[in-house]
């Protein structure tokens, strides 16, 4: 007769029958000692991630990430026989490592909001049609481009070594706060008697430059310096082209979620040069033509002029709205290049494009 059941129910089956006779294995009651006896203190907000990596052997991150290659947890014992899932191929503290990334992974939980609970949708009014056409011109553009900052990081999060799950949290935050971002623009565009409006393909062009990059630290640089950059500096002189409380609310919300990407951007890139100096060129030629990508996508008339209207309070005044938007482009450039600087890398002198927006 065939056997009811494959060998590894039968094996288990075994196992079950040891147990009823009161034969357990109990061998892993012995495992890592070394990891035995933890009491990881709570800081005063709780435990954080920061606190678990004070203790060894749990927070010694290495350089090269287990060469086992699952998703064993770091610091605990893995048996000989665990197999390899081989398809973890980022192995490499120096590719991926930011020294602020376990404290922006805390941040991120402890500041999740939701665009349908913590926005004042109640107190939206109606606006005169252009500057409700230029406000929904500006979140047609912004949903259009938010979520890159989520598909850029899923494409190379699963790749990533599990010895370097801080950065995964990281990663998988930043993916729950576009996933918002993308969200809230498409409902303030549909919220206010308006609508999307027309799609850019100077943003096409950057993103696929992004999501095409040809490895982590390239795509990071581009996404979390040059064009998260430019959005946390956008968002954080929101004011300029926000028609009413709502828009504020969104762009200061938006902004703080802005704020912890770029700053890890920003750490990666610094402890990458730090390990890799020899690859500064890659990152200077990648970021030369983004930053060309960014100057023609900023400058295309669907991204300046519903800008310049809302800065300038409608089309008769446009030139003062651009005047202001000049402003903010500099601002942009200038913050950008000195978050370069802290990263260890000047494009002060090497900068592709112009730092001042010919508007005069
Ligand atoms: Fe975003
Ligand atoms: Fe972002």
């Amino acid at each position: 007769m065939a056997a009811k059941y494959s060998a590894v129910v039968e094996k288990t089956l075994d196992h079950m029958a040891n147990m009823r006779a009161g034969k357990f294995d109990l061998s892993w009651m012995n495992a890592n000692p070394d990891g035995w006896g933890t009491k990881v203190k709570a800081s005063p907000v709780g435990i954080t991630l920061d606190n678990l990596n004070s203790v060894s052997p749990y927070g010694d991150i290495p350089e090269y990430g287990s060469s086992i290659g699952s998703m064993a947890p770091r610091g605990c014992e893995i048996p000989p026989e665990t197999p390899s899932l081989g398809i973890y191929d980022i192995n490499e503290k120096g590719l991926v490592w930011a020294d602020n990334v376990a404290k922006l992974y805390d941040e991120a939980v402890a500041r999740q909001w939701s665009s349908t609970r913590d926005i004042p949708w109640d107190r939206l009014e109606e606006l005169p049609e252009e500057m409700e056409k230029a406000i929904c011109q500006v979140c047609t553009g912004l949903t259009e481009v938010e979520f890159i900052a989520a598909d850029l990081p899923a494409k190379w999060l699963w790749r990533i070594n599990h010895d370097f799950h801080e950065v995964k949290l990281f990663l998988a935050s930043q993916v729950m706060d576009e996933a918002r971002h993308l969200d809230v623009f498409r409902k303030r565009a549909l919220a206010n008697g308006g609508g999307l409006m027309q799609a850019s393909p100077g943003s096409e062009n950057l993103l696929r430059a992004i999501i095409e990059a040809p490895n982590y630290t390239v795509a990071s640089s581009l996404m979390h310096i040059l064009a998260e950059g430019f959005v946390l500096t956008l968002f954080r002189h929101g004011e300029f082209i926000a028609p009413s409380v709502v828009e504020k609310k969104i762009f200061r919300l938006c902004m703080q979620d802005e704020a912890r990407h770029v700053a890890y951007g920003t750490m990666h890139l610094k402890y990458f040069l730090k390990t890799y100096p020899e690859r500064a060129e890659e990152i200077h030629s990648i970021l030369a033509m983004g930053e060309q990508a960014i100057f023609a996508l900023n400058t295309e008339p669907q991204s300046i002029e519903p800008r310049a209207i809302l800065a300038g309070g409608g089309v008769d005044n446009m030139h003062e709205g651009l005047l202001k938007t000049s402003y903010l482009y500099t601002k942009q450039i200038t913050e950008y290049l000195q978050r370069l600087k802290v990263a260890g890398l000047d494009r002060t002198e090497r900068i592709s494009i112009p730092i001042e927006l010919p508007v005069d």
